[in-house]
């Protein structure tokens, strides 16, 4: 792949969008951002700026425009595109489910039309552990079957097999699917992090509030798993992994066309006091905390199988738990002082 080739990122002002332009940036290629800012911030573009010394080229707008997308890619020659943007609270989900369906899977079809109308051909999906349901065995195989208990994950799915359908129809399509199993952390400057405009559902930015006294405790969903201290567990993968392997992914787009499904995690897995206990090392600072009961929909273990990352990618994770955690409270205590 040459260098400077343009790459735009659909939600890429969101949380993980946003480390993937650094890597990006700092790697060589021009970045386009294409989001509608309804779970980001607009300021989230300085700190990449202040971060890599470059902005990346702004489009706002809904992936739902067909016609904006469409004008976009007539203009600019797009390489490829990493699609980020989607609804992913699943307990919302639950609740509005035509507004998930609408979003994601209407969105990601007008995406894609507005691919092939001008002929952009590589695409790279956030795809989730949630694809997988309750695990069978452990850890979680990229071969292990696939289910949803939830509209969020049934729109992972559904757009999983959307591109599988395209690139067996289309010979010049190649899609892969990265499925992420629980990214955390924050960029080691602590500019960027985990700041949704919602409220969090997921466990760090609620560890973060925590910390900082904007919730009293943290309510602990359960404490009779069958795990090693009865509290879920998870594998947690420091988001700036998670954005380095999209660089490797646009490598192996460019030499393996096809359709293609890989696990981001660590491999290991940490239960929610394990979390916890780390997290109060980290940051120096107690977290209060309350069991009640089993969230709706959650399994007790979930870690990934990260061989096929190893072998095609040639990606693993540098980070740890601890770093996770550290960088993660900073990022949280600078976006409060802001
Ligand atoms: P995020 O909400 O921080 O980022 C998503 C971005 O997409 C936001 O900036 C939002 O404004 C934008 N967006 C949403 N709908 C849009 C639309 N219709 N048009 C244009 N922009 C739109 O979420 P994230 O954590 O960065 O997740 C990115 C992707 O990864 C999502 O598809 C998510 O489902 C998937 N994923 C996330 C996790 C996780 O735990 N964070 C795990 C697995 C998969
Ligand atoms: C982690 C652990 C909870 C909050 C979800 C999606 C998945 C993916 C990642 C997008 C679990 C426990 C949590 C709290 C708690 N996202 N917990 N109290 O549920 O593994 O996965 O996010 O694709 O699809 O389902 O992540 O961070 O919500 O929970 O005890 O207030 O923390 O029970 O064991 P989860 P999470």
């Amino acid at each position: 792949m040459k260098d400077a080739e343009n790459i735009l990122l659909t939600g890429g002002a969101g949380f993980i969008g946003s480390h993937t332009a650094i890597d990006l940036i700092q790697n060589g290629f021009n970045v386009f951002i294409y989001d509608d800012f309804s779970n980001s911030n607009k300021d989230v573009l300085d700190s990449i700026k202040r971060i890599t010394g470059i902005a990346p080229k702004l489009i706002e707008g809904d992936i739902r425009d067909y016609e904006k997308l469409s004008h976009f890619f007539s203009k600019t020659k797009i390489h490829s595109v990493i699609h980020f943007a989607g609804l992913k609270a699943v307990g919302d989900s639950v609740i509005k489910p035509l507004e998930y369906y609408d979003n994601n899977i209407v969105g990601t079809i007008s995406l894609l039309n507005a691919m092939r109308e001008n002929g952009v051909n590589k695409i790279i999906f956030s795809s989730s552990a949630t694809v997988y349901g309750d695990p069978e065995y452990l850890p979680i195989d990229e071969n292990h079957k696939t289910s949803s208990t939830n509209p969020y994950g049934r729109t992972k799915l559904f757009i999983e097999e959307i591109l599988q359908d395209i690139v067996n129809s289309e010979t010049f399509f190649s899609a892969i699917c990265l499925r992420y199993f629980n990214p955390i952390g924050a960029h080691n400057s602590g500019f960027i992090g985990e700041s949704p405009k919602d409220r969090p559902n997921n466990i760090m930015p609620i560890i973060n509030k925590v910390c900082f006294g904007l919730q009293k405790k943290l309510y602990i969903f359960g404490k009779d798993y069958d795990t090693h201290d009865g509290t879920g567990v998870r594998d947690y993968i420091h988001v700036v992994d998670i954005a380095r392997g999209h660089r490797y992914a646009l490598a192996l787009l460019e030499k393996n066309p096809g359709w293609e499904a890989i696990n981001l995690g660590t491999g290991k897995g940490f239960s929610v006091l394990d979390l916890i206990n780390y997290y109060e090392k980290a940051s120096g600072r107690k977290i209060p905390y309350e069991y009640i009961g089993r969230r709706q929909g959650d399994v007790a273990s979930c870690f990934a199988k990260v061989d096929k990352a190893k072998q095609l990618l040639k990606w693993e994770a540098d980070f740890n738990i601890n770093e996770m955690c550290l960088s993660s409270h900073k990022a949280y205590f600078n976006c409060l002082i802001k």
